[in-house]
């Protein structure tokens, strides 16, 4: 509040360091850092006053890359050029911390060829989601890519002049995908106005005053993760919404999986037609997919055989956008050590068993170590074999550790342990058993 209040309101005289840490290098202007700089004060001023939140229009500005040069495609190195996306007058939760945000203003013109291209996006028709995500990206560590493309449309063309379409895919490190469909001036408002309007110097389409791209954002569609997974036999939905333009209806829904080279369709919806095509223990709500555009897809009981990439497919008459979402199934281990505690005979070698079953995928690292009293620390041993692992049928993996213990070299009593690591474990699973020296009491 201090710092707030001897800042006389701009966000620019907050002397506070750890603000410059926020700025992304790919962003230019200062009214690029004026914007991260409010989003800053949120951490600074978090926990003090608390006025109702309410919506604001904020401009969101990304630094992304442009890929693609006009007529060639991708795979055939395409090349990529700075680009800026603004997004102008987003709906964002303001609860008064957000301090005076002015609009972005376009930087001075910057002739080297270097400059990156400028898209203004006006987000009018459709709304943009997870604004607030956006804003904020910079304070709140997330990592932000953004990539804009040419985006060829279907069906217009037939010696009209096309308008020029651009996809704008978002992605956020927290898992959060966005897909944005842009339409750009059609070169027939050039002839509309003459030839005063001047062409980008590298899209060839027309530029405004300020020599950006003018686009609206009249398709979108998102997915709140792109990365899951699930334990065997639960259920897991996988989230995919979309709005359009009022000019534009859904016609068709699909959602398939592609693993290991092929592919399936999962789930298939024409609109109009009768019925949903629907695999066993898939299900899309088609009520909620008409109604707001919920197209997310649930699966039921999960297997190892549902892991893959889903792909939602939106489509309309004219244009399909899609999102991937990554499905891994895990399953922590069970862990046993037998015997439980053993005592040993003199000159004796005894083994010892750390049964580990039921986990999925197959990566898993186990290891061993020994305790005695005289020992300050557990040491670690490498002495061990293991078993061929198993696949039991419904996928998951078994193996067994074996350690073999010498009373001849022991130092007893002692305690070995077998620790077990896999990516469906928070933590290590470690388990114990305890070795008595020869003739100590049975317990
Ligand atoms: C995405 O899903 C993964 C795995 O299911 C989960 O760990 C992660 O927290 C999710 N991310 C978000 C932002 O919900
Ligand atoms: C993501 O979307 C799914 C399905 O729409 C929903 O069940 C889940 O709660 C969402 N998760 C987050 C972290 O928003």
């Amino acid at each position: 509040m201090v710092l707030l209040a001897a800042s006389g309101r701009s966000c620019f005289q907050l002397g506070f360091p750890s603000i410059f840490a926020c700025r992304r290098p790919l962003l230019r202007g200062s009214m690029i850092l004026a914007l991260i700089l409010c989003c800053c004060m949120l951490g600074v001023l978090a926990g003090t006053a608390t006025p109702v939140p309410e919506i604001r229009r904020v401009d969101v500005v990304l630094g992304c890359s442009y890929v693609g040069e006009e007529g060639l495609p991708r795979a055939f190195g395409g090349s990529q050029h700075p680009a800026t996306l603004v997004l102008r007058g987003l709906s964002v939760t303001d609860d008064g911390t957000l301090g005076d945000i002015t609009d972005y203003e376009i930087p001075q013109e910057d002739h080297s060829s270097s400059a990156p291209i400028i898209f203004e996006a006006s987000a009018q028709l459709v709304s943009i989601p997870y604004a607030d995500a956006l804003l904020h990206v910079d304070c709140s560590g997330e990592e932000v890519s953004c990539e804009l493309s040419p985006y060829s449309f279907q069906q217009e063309g037939n010696g009209l002049c096309p308008a020029s379409w651009f996809l704008a895919a978002i992605r956020l490190s927290s898992g959060i995908s966005i897909a944005l469909l842009l339409r750009g001036p059609s070169c027939g408002s050039q002839k509309d106005e003459g030839h005063n309007v001047a062409l980008h110097p590298k899209l060839r389409i027309p530029m405004s005053k300020e020599g950006t791209l003018l686009t609206t954002v009249e398709f979108q569609s998102s997915s709140n993760n792109t990365s899951l997974r699930t334990r065997l036999g639960s259920s897991i939905t996988f989230d995919c919404h979309f709005a359009l333009a009022p000019s534009f209806l859904l016609s068709s829904l699909e959602w398939r999986r592609q693993h290991r080279g092929s592919g399936r369709s999962l789930f298939r919806y024409h609109v109009g037609n009768a019925g949903p095509t629907v695999q066993p223990k898939f299900h899309v709500d088609v009520e909620q997919l008409l109604g707001n555009g919920d197209a997310s897809l649930t699966l039921q009981e999960a297997t190892v055989d549902d892991e893959g990439m889903y792909i939602c497919l939106v489509s309309t008459a004219q244009h399909q956008v899609q999102h991937n979402i990554q499905l891994l199934v895990t399953e922590p281990p069970r862990v046993r050590v037998f015997p439980t505690e053993v005592s040993f005979e003199r000159d004796e070698t005894i083994t010892l068993t750390c049964n580990i079953a039921g986990y999925y995928p197959l990566d898993i690292s186990v290891s061993w170590t020994q305790k005695s009293s005289e020992d300050e620390v557990e040491i670690s041993l490498s002495n061990t074999r293991f078993s061929s692992h198993r696949q039991s049928r419904d996928g998951t993996y078994s193996i067994a550790s074996y350690l073999s213990v010498s009373s001849a070299t022991a130092q007893l009593p002692a305690t070995y342990t077998c620790h077990v690591s896999h990516v469906a474990l928070e933590a290590p699973i470690s388990i114990s058993t305890h070795l008595k020296a020869p003739g100590e009491c049975q317990g």
